[in-house]
């Protein structure tokens, strides 16, 4: 088992990509916070982990509210008395909109995609200083290293965000044990939230730029994210990994 006796808090784990992780890492020996807005999803994502034998609890969190990260953590150092592990997932997609220059749009994904994470960070942080160090990998995106038509700027601005900070904090937290790495997927199912890139003939479109012509599966980000997550990369920190079958290479 790849995460044996280790803690993890993965934020948005109520569906998707995250979803996938938390049940990856219980499989891999984790015990697992499901933390994210939606309670009935994320607590289906816990009692699932449980039915198969894992361990998980969930945990309501807006990862744009301080006060309730400090909750979170708290719950979690209370249950389980460490963090290994922080996914930094949760995230709102910036293809909703007609408006690509609508300013409430900016502040809120800048809030939540941005915002969430150094909220993450600064809050992991503190935690997995308790305990000598700890993994913490940000879910970035392909958007982060390059622009893209029909979506706001600010998706793009905040996953660009989220890139540099991780090397940032990578840089800070060395002497600390702390890894901080960034996963950047590519052409994925759709979120909750998407607009334009729901659209399969948008998604036709960008898979002409995938070299691998496909799109990927969340459970192939979730496969990222353990490796980064695991000491399996224990000289690995600062690192930006790009799961997106090629698409940052053309
Ligand atoms: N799907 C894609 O094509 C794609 C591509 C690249 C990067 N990403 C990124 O990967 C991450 C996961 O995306 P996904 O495809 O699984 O999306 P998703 O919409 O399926 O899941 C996102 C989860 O985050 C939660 N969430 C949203 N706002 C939140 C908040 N304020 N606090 C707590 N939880 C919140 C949602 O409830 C949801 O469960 C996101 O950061 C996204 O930007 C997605």
């Amino acid at each position: 088992m790849r995460l044996r006796d280790k803690v993890a808090l993965v934020t948005g784990a109520a569906s998707g990509m995250g979803a996938a992780t938390a049940r990856l890492f219980a499989r891999e020996g984790a015990r697992v916070m499901v933390a994210d807005l939606l309670e009935e999803e994320g607590r289906a994502v816990a009692r699932e982990i449980a039915g198969a034998g894992g361990t998980a609890r969930f945990q309501r969190l807006d990862v744009a509210d301080e006060g309730q990260w400090e909750a979170a953590i708290a719950a979690l150092l209370a249950e389980w008395g460490r963090l290994d592990v922080l996914v930094n997932n949760a995230g709102i997609s910036g293809s909703a909109t007609n408006d690509l220059y609508d300013t409430a749009l900016w502040d809120r994904i800048m809030a939540v995609n941005a915002r969430g994470v150094f909220l993450g960070v600064k809050h992991g942080v503190a935690a997995m200083r308790r305990t000598g160090g700890g993994s913490i990998v940000n879910l970035s995106s392909i958007s982060g290293n390059v622009g893209q038509k029909r979506i706001h700027c600010a998706y793009n601005a905040s996953k660009g965000a989220v890139r540099i900070l991780t090397k940032s904090v990578a840089v800070q937290e060395g002497e600390a044990g702390i890894r901080v790495n960034s996963v950047h997927p590519g052409l994925m199912p759709p979120m909750r939230t998407s607009g334009a890139t729901a659209d399969p003939a948008v998604r036709a479109k960008m898979l002409e730029h995938v070299p691998l012509g496909r799109a990927g599966e969340a459970e192939e980000v979730a496969r990222a994210v353990l490796f980064l997550a695991s000491d399996e990369s224990s000289y690995i920190t600062g690192a930006e990994l790009h799961v997106d079958g090629g698409y940052l290479a053309c």
